[in-house]
């Protein structure tokens, strides 16, 4: 994991639809290789569907979405799990932390999952991970945090094994601005060529980002390509 560049994410003729309902309809669209890529819009737009689809949780009505030599949009349950653990560093919306574990418990989780017991090494690593967080790491059960503490987590968690895509849902949503500057340079300085992209309506996340896509009823209405800002601290290299 994290070895080489990694390939092209590239996404054709997407759609998705509940009900008869379409709320997801993206002809195209390509990531390139280690870009940071802002994905924004108003609520409802689709960029939660676009991201679940892009990370091969969201299966879609129709389309292709192709990494390397991977359709991800048409593999089988287990292989599209396999998939995600081996590439992908995912933050949900909400979070989905367990609040019965530690916070370090719940960075080590993706860990579990190829491993009977969490090596030494990638439990030094979550707890690094959460110091540059801020977050208490053995201290309190994840239920005892406050939601700003959950999503640093839940970021954390994210980038405990180096995935070559990181894919995060409105990352900093709960952060005040001091916070979500922290996060936001610590969540990119930890990028190392690895791809971003990152559904965020927060312009201290999107002033950072190469690209700006725009969702508007599940279409892409903008994509605009610029410098991005940079980090107004020092970035802590996690
Ligand atoms: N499982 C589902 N069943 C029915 N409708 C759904 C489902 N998931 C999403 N939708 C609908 O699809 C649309 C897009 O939802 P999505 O969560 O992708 O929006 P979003 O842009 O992430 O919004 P927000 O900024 O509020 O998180 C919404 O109208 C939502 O109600
Ligand atoms: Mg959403």
């Amino acid at each position: 994991m994290g070895e080489g560049a990694p390939p092209v994410l590239t996404g054709r003729d997407i759609a998705v639809s509940f009900a008869g309902k379409t709320i997801l309809d993206v002809p195209a669209l390509a990531v390139q290789p280690g870009d940071l890529v802002a994905l924004t819009g108003p609520s409802g737009s689709g960029k939660t569907t676009l991201l679940h689809v892009l990370a091969g949780i969201l299966r879609p009505d129709r389309g292709s979405v192709v990494w390397g030599e991977t359709d991800i949009a048409r593999l089988r349950q287990s292989a599209s799990d396999d998939w995600r653990y081996r590439n992908v560093g995912l933050v949900f919306q909400e979070f989905h932390l367990i609040d019965q574990l530690s916070p370090v418990h719940n960075v080590t989780l993706p860990a579990t999952f190829a491993h009977f017991t969490v090596p030494p090494e990638l439990h030094r690593r979550a707890q690094g991970l959460l110091d540059d967080f801020g977050v208490p790491a053995d201290a309190h059960l994840t239920r005892t945090l406050s939601r700003g503490e959950r999503q640093r987590t839940a970021i954390a968690r994210a980038l405990l094994l180096e995935p070559s895509i990181l894919l995060a849902d409105e990352p900093t949503a709960s952060l005040d601005e001091d916070s979500a500057r922290q996060v936001t340079d610590t969540l990119i300085a930890s990028a190392r060529g690895q791809t971003m992209v990152i559904v965020t309506h927060d312009p201290i996340v999107m002033e950072r980002c190469r690209r700006i896509i725009r969702l508007e009823h599940g279409r892409i209405v903008s994509d605009d390509v610029r410098e991005p800002a940079k980090p107004s601290v020092a970035e802590a290299a996690p």
